[in-house]
């Protein structure tokens, strides 16, 4: 297994470019499961995420090209099996992505329940309910979801009990090829279902409201794409830039970005003091001597995301007083205090409220990763602490940050993968 060891403190300086959006790439992927013809796309991460897909469908029966260092994949969906074995899901819970394309293009799919992980239960009852009211009949045997459709699939009403990303996309593929109207309500408004949504409308879907809560989906054919799909940039790896910077009173440029969808979380940091200019697809980052503490809860989209809550948290560690961070999508993303309380952050966790008393004097320590975002947001707290700090387990990371150590090298961190 692989480790990162971090010397600290650094000061970053530079430009970075963002890699493409890693919860776009993947339901774009999976949806080539609903096409027979090849499908392109650019721009691709090269991340284990991405790898577990690819390799995924292939079981199914597809076959690919990906070539790494340009970013182009192209996808062969002969689909033989309609199968996501669980030693492929149990890797990566958006396999349950599989569970759309495959019963609304082939009418049968058997793919295995996620089960927990690392920041909670994360069940897919929304999933299936929705799907149940179109028609599709669902159970689940021997840790499986076995999904068929015993006449067709029908347009229905929905209404998402709670907002959920996944469960939006995979009503997308099926109401797309439903047999007339689809109204999804409390839908997904996060930019990753708006790319999924665009996507699918370059291959004939007629689907309107999209990036706001309600959907319509006019039920139809699709064909594939007729030029290759570019990967938008990834908002998250964005963030995680910015939070880098913070910590570091840094002053950089993040290239290749979209700051339209970080509305939320360049507010907050321009109010823990960050000076930060925005272009049409750059922003430059100014970060002071001094944070400013921060009260804040992450929320669906265009709120605060949960998936930038850690970063922030290891932000707010060095803000002058204290902050109140709040998670309110999942119940269980707090697996990173104890890891930063390790490096000596001050940081208190009541219900789903972690108190943080800044500014702690970080000093570097062993530390392992726990999750994607929780590894993330250890990266950056090391950047900023004294000493050495190694974080083992990083397999979290490489599962969605294409080169990260290289380019926070580029931009003058002292950082190196180890053996462990
Ligand atoms: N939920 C249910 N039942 C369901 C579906 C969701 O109870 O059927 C609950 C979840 O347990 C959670 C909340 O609803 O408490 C929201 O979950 P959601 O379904 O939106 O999460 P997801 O679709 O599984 C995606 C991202 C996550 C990101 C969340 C929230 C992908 C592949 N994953 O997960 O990304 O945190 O939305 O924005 O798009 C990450 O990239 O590190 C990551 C975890």
């Amino acid at each position: 297994m692989n480790a990162l060891r971090i010397h600290g403190p650094t000061r970053l300086a530079g430009k970075v470019r963002v890699s493409g959006s890693k919860n776009t790439a993947l339901p774009v992927l999976f949806a080539a499961l609903l096409f027979d013809d090849e499908i392109r796309y650019e721009n691709v991460p090269r991340l284990w995420d991405i790898e577990t897909t690819l390799q995924m469908v292939e079981s199914m029966g597809a076959s690919f090209t990906w070539n790494k260092e340009t970013g182009q994949v192209s996808l062969f969906p002969t689909v033989k099996s309609k199968v996501a074995p669980y030693e492929w899901v149990k890797r990566m819970r958006a396999g349950i992505l599989a569970l759309g394309p495959l019963v609304a293009r082939y009418g049968e799919a058997k793919v295995s329940l996620p089960g927990g992980c690392a920041i909670g239960a994360r069940p897919v009852n929304f999933h299936l309910d929705a799907m149940k009211q179109m028609g599709i009949q669902v159970g689940v045997e021997q840790g499986y979801i076995i999904a068929s459709v015993p006449s067709k699939i029908r347009g229905a009403e929905i209404v998402f009990p709670q907002v959920t990303v996944t469960g939006t996309e995979n009503l997308l593929f099926v109401a797309c090829l439903a047999d007339g109207n689809t109204v999804l309500k409390n839908a997904a408004q996060e930019p990753e279902v708006i790319a999924l949504g665009n996507f699918l409308q370059l291959c004939g879907a007629k689907i309107d409201g999209l990036g706001s809560s309600t959907l319509t989906i006019h039920g139809g054919k699709l064909h594939p794409p007729k030029m290759p799909y570019s990967v938008p940039p990834d908002r998250i790896e964005t963030g995680t830039w910015i939070a880098a910077a913070a910590v570091t009173k840094s002053e950089i440029e993040i290239q290749a970005c979209n700051p339209l969808e970080l509305t939320s979380v360049l507010s907050a940091y321009r109010e823990m003091g960050l000076k930060i200019e925005e272009g049409k697809d750059f922003l430059k980052i100014s970060a002071p001597q001094s944070l400013r503490p921060i009260s804040l809860s992450t929320s669906p989209y265009p709120g605060f995301p949960t998936d930038m809550q850690a970063q922030m948290l290891s932000t707010a560690c060095f803000a002058q007083g204290t902050s109140h961070i709040t998670e309110t999508i999942f119940e269980n993303r707090f697996m990173h205090v104890a890891e930063l309380q390790r490096l000596g952050a001050k940081i208190e966790v009541n219900g789903n409220t972690a108190t943080v008393t800044g500014p702690a004097d970080l000093q570097g320590a062993p530390l392992m990763a726990t999750d994607l975002r929780a590894s993330a947001s250890l990266v950056v707290a090391a950047l900023a602490a004294h000493g050495s700090t190694k974080i083992s387990r990083i397999y979290h990371l490489d599962r969605g940050y294409q080169r990260l150590e290289e380019k926070l090298r580029q931009l003058g961190a002292q950082i190196e993968r180890i053996a462990e």
